[in-house]
């Protein structure tokens, strides 16, 4: 076994020493070249839409019947879902899409956050050298400059049919009119209360009456209607610069951050390639750095591609992807961040050649102790973020992972704006060797500078077959990885939407070295198996919300399904 490990070693050696070394520095340009050899010559005549919540997946079907088109619909749930899944994402966050346009173009799309240029490393550590976790995970210090706004702008001004504030149009009304929060909106608030309480403007938005909202309480949040407003009329302008922008700045400022007004204004979007990875049959199109999700899918399909999981039993399939996995994060956590400031070896990360090195030395039926490969660690996975799936009815495609970080973000509202910031400084390495939220260690590429994106779970992720499409994302922090994998599997086992997002999920991450599982994941026989192959088996809830949308080309019909384990969501087809 160790001289297989060694050899292993050595061969990530040698490829690390001779791959070309990579760097997306691509510019922000609107999209020029189309991949006519990717277009789908039919078109499903009907649209898809499932998030995480009804208001959100209405919202964006209502802009489609009204003459927009996926891009058009995915601007009107991410803003929708601003309003009524505030905990999960928003304005003040941050998203990162994969788009297949009907004419096969594709792009993925970086509306990451980033640092402001004042960025203090000694903002984030204690004085005796401790990482100061309060400042890394609230208040107005844990927020990058938001990237979803100029997202959207740029989707409506490059992708879509409609003008921007026709998108936004019904979040704005929705915020306008009022929305009874779901359960676990109200949940997040009373988690959350104790940090909410520290900003006034947060507590005027949070807690309406000095407490959390109660079931069936109608909701206003007239604020960000008229931020949302502005942005639907001066677009990239209407956020970053002007009366938003200014109040930002003086809230972020006021309440003891770093934020300034050229932060904001000089927030690009940037286009990069996805990656793309062939397996079996199927071509799967993900997110590139400054996400880590897509390679780590990548790395674990090219090391699956070496076996054919449909002759296993469950116990050995599970053997296998579980070992995909660990090797795939030991990887994860050492070589990835800002595409624009890092230099990462994707080539061999994302080499068959690579895959078929790590793939000998996985033993055909005992666990591989994480001890025995090279050093990195591990996560406690949240269940933050979310994601949402369309497909119009001329082939348009989005699959899109928006993001506030922690559960409500900064808990920092800025006042005078409605919008919530994000937390998602700590998706940096803040404090080198010293875990984030997740449990995630950075490495020296994922340390935080002036206007770097910090590193992402996010994955995003469209699967293309001979006769059917795919498009399937997840929240989870470090476990989207993982889950949007198991996703994709099931997808190429041929469930259907509503199979995909109700299936038990498990997670390994290569440190800590144990299978995190849903219970009921593997039956008695299963887990009685892998635990005799030498796995720790852990039960423990919740899981992300998963939300898919399909398309069966033969029979020309969509199904959208919303993630069972929440029960706002939807998915619906028209
Ligand atoms: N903040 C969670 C992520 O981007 O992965």
């Amino acid at each position: 076994m160790k001289h297989l490990l060694n050899w292993r070693v050595t061969l990530l050696a040698l490829l690390v020493s001779s791959s070309v070394a990579y760097a997306d520095s691509r510019p922000s340009a609107p999209p020029a070249a189309t991949s006519p050899t990717h277009a789908i010559a039919q078109r499903p005549g009907h649209a898809g839409v499932a998030s995480a919540n009804f208001h959100a997946t209405e919202a964006g079907l209502e802009v489609m019947a009204k003459g927009g088109n996926a891009f058009d619909a995915a601007i009107a749930v991410a803003s929708t879902l601003s309003i009524v899944e505030p905990e999960s994402s928003g304005i003040g966050g941050g998203f990162m899409a994969v788009i297949h346009r009907a004419d096969g173009h594709e792009v993925f799309i970086d509306a990451r956050e980033t640092a402001p240029a004042s960025v203090n490393l000694s903002d984030y550590l204690n004085k005796d050298g401790t990482p100061n976790r309060d400042n890394a995970l609230n208040g107005p210090l844990s927020a990058g400059i938001p990237g979803e706004p100029a997202g959207l702008a740029w989707l409506a001004a490059h992708y879509g049919k409609l003008p921007l504030k026709d998108s936004l149009a019904p979040a704005i009304r929705i915020a306008r009119d009022g929305f009874k929060p779901d359960g676990r909106l109200i949940n997040a608030i009373t988690e959350r209360e104790n940090e909410i309480r520290r900003w006034p403007a947060s507590v005027a938005k949070y807690l309406p009456g000095d407490k959390p909202p109660v079931a069936g309480e109608v909701w206003r949040d007239p604020d960000q209607a008229h931020t949302l407003e502005l942005l639907g009329e001066h677009g990239f302008d209407g956020f970053y610069r002007g009366e938003t922008g200014k109040k930002l700045v003086d809230a972020v400022r006021a309440a003891g951050g770093n934020w300034t007004a050229k932060d904001l204004e000089s927030y690009q979007v940037k286009e990069r390639t996805p990656i793309t990875v062939d397996y079996r049959g199927y071509r799967v199109v993900t997110a590139p750095p400054a996400s880590s999700g897509g390679v780590a899918v990548a790395e674990i399909l090219n090391i699956l591609a070496g076996y054919d999981l449909t002759r296993l039993d469950d116990a050995h399939r599970t053997h296998l992807v579980i070992e995909a996995m660990r090797r795939a994060f030991r990887d994860h956590n050492d070589y990835l961040g800002d595409p624009d400031f890092v230099k990462m070896p994707l080539d061999m990360l994302l080499s068959p050649y690579y895959a078929a090195g790590l793939r000998m030395t996985i033993l055909p039926d005992k666990a591989t102790p994480s001890s025995m490969l090279p050093a990195s660690i591990g996560v406690d996975p949240g269940m933050h973020t979310t994601h949402f799936s369309v497909i119009d009815k001329d082939g348009n495609i989005a699959s899109i992972t928006l993001t506030v970080n922690y559960t409500m973000g900064s808990t920092f509202v800025a006042a005078g704006t409605g919008v919530l910031l994000n937390d998602e400084m700590d998706d940096f390495a803040l404090v080198p060797n010293k875990p984030n939220v997740y449990g995630l260690l950075g490495s020296a590429a994922n340390a935080p500078a002036p206007g770097k994106r910090m590193l992402s779970s996010m994955t995003p992720s469209i699967v293309f077959g001979a006769d059917r499409v795919g498009v399937i994302g997840s929240p989870g922090g470090s476990t989207i990885i993982t889950q949007v994998l198991e996703g994709i599997l099931a997808f190429m086992d041929g469930k259907d939407a509503a199979g995909i997002v109700a299936q038990k999920r498990f997670h390994h991450q290569y440190m800590p070295d144990r299978v995190d599982m849903e219970p009921g994941a593997f039956d008695a026989g299963t887990a009685d198996a892998l635990t005799r192959m030498g796995y720790t088996l852990k039960e423990r809830n919740p899981w992300g919300y998963m939300n898919v949308v399909t398309w069966d080309l033969k029979a020309n019909k969509l199904d959208a399904a919303s993630d069972p384990r929440r029960e706002s969501g939807l998915g619906k087809v028209q």
